[in-house]
């Protein structure tokens, strides 16, 4: 495996773009459990979180490097209750401010302190259409309280994005989401289909569909996009399992993403820290620019010198930029093999693999591994793999 741990022996490449896309992670506190939750499934062992007056100096930073989106994203932000302080201070600093929510806390209260704050936009999420699956797969009863919230997001006036994560469970409910979409008024829905990094990744046996659900899935997509127009756009992101070729992951390592955990840490995408032996600068100590021009780990995956082959003499090489870190790693266990989707890959095989055995297995086979902080302390500590699990609704 490709040693993380030893400085990088290459230059950095020539011209590095500012980042453009800033994802503040307040905290990784959540009052939900989700199966397919991106945070880190050892986020008990990252429980610090910036101040206030730390976070505003992140955001000064950042903004003068040249970013110019804002993402409010956690764990669930609105448990940070300087959220509206710091919104206010990134539409001073003339960001484009959006808020990553499950909705649980978002009062009118804070509806009304947010659009004060000048808040741009908020994306809310639901876990399925139906009640039942909604509260089974966040592990609350919080369907009903999402729904009010969206209504009162859209009496507020909030442009809203819909987003719900898709899998082998809610695929045969698409038509009911967007039914769902449209009857709350969401300008947009985005209908995620897993990327199984995170908790996603320790439940993928349960969550991975089968390629019919997604043809099925993809056919009602492209009817409801004939029949409503511009009413909702509708955005279907596929499963790159079942492609041929990669993502271009984060449009690139260290492109246009910069990514701060609730503790300072910077990342270049959501679940880096999934790779072992890479260290992460940190703002509490190191300022930004020199994060983002000269770390080590910023600069680790950026340009082509790292690539082995196939993809250092691959003529799509720059289209794809050798797909995915952190799925290179978690199917591969070296970071800077290709990603394994890609079908030139000596490790494809491995993705084949779990797409028919999703195809093979019963629908309750495996129970699934809810996001909690007693199943994180279990993962966390090697060699324990098996904490306890529950069946899914059938
Ligand atoms: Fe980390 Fe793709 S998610 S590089």
């Amino acid at each position: 495996m490709t040693d993380l741990s030893q400085p990088l022996a290459e230059a950095k490449p020539a011209a590095i773009a500012p980042p453009l896309w800033l994802l503040a992670e307040l905290t990784y506190r959540c009052p939900l459990h989700c199966v397919f939750c991106y945070n880190p499934v050892n986020y008990t062992d990252h429980k610090s979180e910036l101040s206030t007056a730390q976070w505003v100096d992140v955001l000064r930073q950042a903004r003068a490097l040249g970013a110019a989106q804002l993402g409010f994203s956690g764990g669930e932000p609105l448990l940070r209750d300087d959220l509206e302080e710091l919104v206010g201070e990134a539409r001073k600093l003339g960001f484009y401010t959006n808020l990553i929510t499950s909705g649980i806390g978002l009062t009118d209260k804070r509806l009304d302190a947010l659009k004060d704050a000048g808040l741009d936009h908020i994306q809310l999420s639901f876990q399925d259409s139906t009640q039942e699956l909604n509260d089974f797969l966040s592990s609350t009863r919080t369907f009903e309280l999402k729904n009010r919230v969206a209504q009162a997001i859209k009496a507020h006036g909030f442009p809203m994005v819909l987003n719900c994560v898709l899998h082998r469970y809610n695929l045969p409910h698409v038509d009911r989401i967007i039914d769902m979409a449209l009857a709350m008024g969401a300008e947009y829905l985005e209908l995620a289909n897993t990327q199984y990094y995170g908790w996603a990744h320790a439940n993928r046996a349960q969550l991975m569909p089968t390629a019919e659900q997604l043809k099925e899935a993809e056919a009602v997509v492209e009817r409801y996009r004939r029949e409503i127009g511009d009413k909702c756009k509708i955005f279907f992101v596929v499963p790159d399992y079942f492609e041929r070729r990669p993502k271009r992951c984060m449009n690139g390592w260290g492109s246009v993403f910069l990514g701060i955990a609730p503790d300072g840490a910077a990342l270049p995408c959501h679940t880096a820290r999934s790779l072992p032996g890479l260290t992460f600068p940190n703002v509490t100590d190191t300022p930004i620019k020199d994060i983002w021009y000269e770390s080590d780990a910023f600069n680790r995956f950026r340009g082509f010198d790292w690539m082995k082959e196939p993809c250092r003499s691959c003529d799509e090489k720059t289209i794809d930029l050798g797909g995915c870190r952190c799925q290179a790693y978690l199917l591969t266990q070296d970071p800077a093999n290709a990603d394994p989707v890609c079908d030139k890959s000596p490790h494809h095989e491995s993705v084949i693999k779990v797409v028919h055995a999703a195809a093979a297995r019963a629908p309750d086979e495996h129970p699934v591994l809810f996001r909690n902080d007693a199943n994180s302390r279990r993962l966390a500590t090697s060699g324990d793999d098996d904490p306890p699990t529950q069946g899914a609704p059938t």
